[in-house]
């Protein structure tokens, strides 16, 4: 198996410190990036320490020259998974403007930022890899989400055009749309609805998150790190400008 080096970027928790773990243990190089500084060092710690090669980075994607900075100091780049994200919940009319945009820049113009910064290389070396963490809520809406949303559809639309931009070369660009993973992000939402509709954490799971989901269970990091590791080889050169849901048949309904 060809090994790659991975640079993910808020990859100091949840799905990317995960990816990190199970990618490098898979013999890759990976660059475990986040805005959490500490948090970038402690997973490639970890990884290391483990006996697998890894690299702990601050960036902040929101910030281009820090992109540029942050792949230069990489090395070239084979993958990029653009995974940094956040959450905010609230009505449109009470979304505070600038926490709208603010996560508009992280799950979006971050992405951008970092296509950016590592494409050059990709191109001259023709091979690259883009792999943008979407989710259901890059397919489907929810309430109360349309900051993260709005991100959301719109990296399809980003990565379908640099998959365009890019055909000429062995580059390819695609969206990973999963429903819930029970990370960080999830167990502070799980918290919050169990508080503002007064149900217990395990009713907030069942009759609200898994509820639109047919197979009822969560998704786990091991099946989004297999199909990265599918969308990594050569044999996936033509897939590419797609947005691939692992959403236990949400969007059949
Ligand atoms: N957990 C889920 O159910 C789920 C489902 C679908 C998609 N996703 C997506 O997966 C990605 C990872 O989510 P998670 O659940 O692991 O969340 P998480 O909160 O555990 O991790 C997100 C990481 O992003 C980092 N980050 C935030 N702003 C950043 C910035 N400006 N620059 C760099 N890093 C930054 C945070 O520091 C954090 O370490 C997100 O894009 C999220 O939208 C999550």
């Amino acid at each position: 198996m060809t090994t790659r080096r991975i640079l993910i970027t808020g990859a100091g928790s949840g799905i990317g410190a995960e990816l990190s773990r199970l990618r490098a243990a898979q013999g890759n190089e990976v660059v475990v990036t986040d805005v959490d500084d500490a948090a970038a060092t402690q997973v490639a710690a970890s990884i290391t320490a483990a006996g697998h090669r890894a690299k702990g980075l601050a960036l902040d994607v929101t910030r281009p020259a820090a992109a540029e900075t942050a792949v230069r100091a990489s090395g070239p780049i084979d993958v990029l998974v653009n995974n940094a994200g956040l959450q905010h919940v609230a009505r449109l009319e009470e979304f505070p403007a600038d926490r709208w945009a603010f996560l508009v820049a992280v799950m979006l113009t971050g992405a951008a930022n970092m296509a950016r910064a590592v494409l050059p290389g990709m191109r001259a070396r023709n091979f690259g890899r883009i792999i943008n963490i979407g989710s259901i809520h890059s397919l489907v809406a929810s309430p109360y989400k349309s900051a993260y949303i709005a991100a959301k559809h719109g990296l399809l639309g980003l990565s379908k055009t640099l998959a365009l931009e890019n055909g000429d070369v062995d580059i390819t660009v695609n969206t990973i749309c999963p429903v819930y993973v029970r990370t960080p992000l999830v167990e502070k939402q799980i918290e919050a609805q169990a508080h503002e509709h007064g149900l217990t954490p395990e009713r907030v799971i069942s009759e609200i998150m898994l509820k639109p989901m047919p197979k009822k269970a969560f998704v786990t990091i091991e099946e989004i790190a297999a199909l990265a590791q599918y969308l990594m080889t050569d044999a996936a050169r033509n897939v590419t400008a797609q947005a691939i849901a692992i959403d236990g048949g949400w969007t059949a309904q």
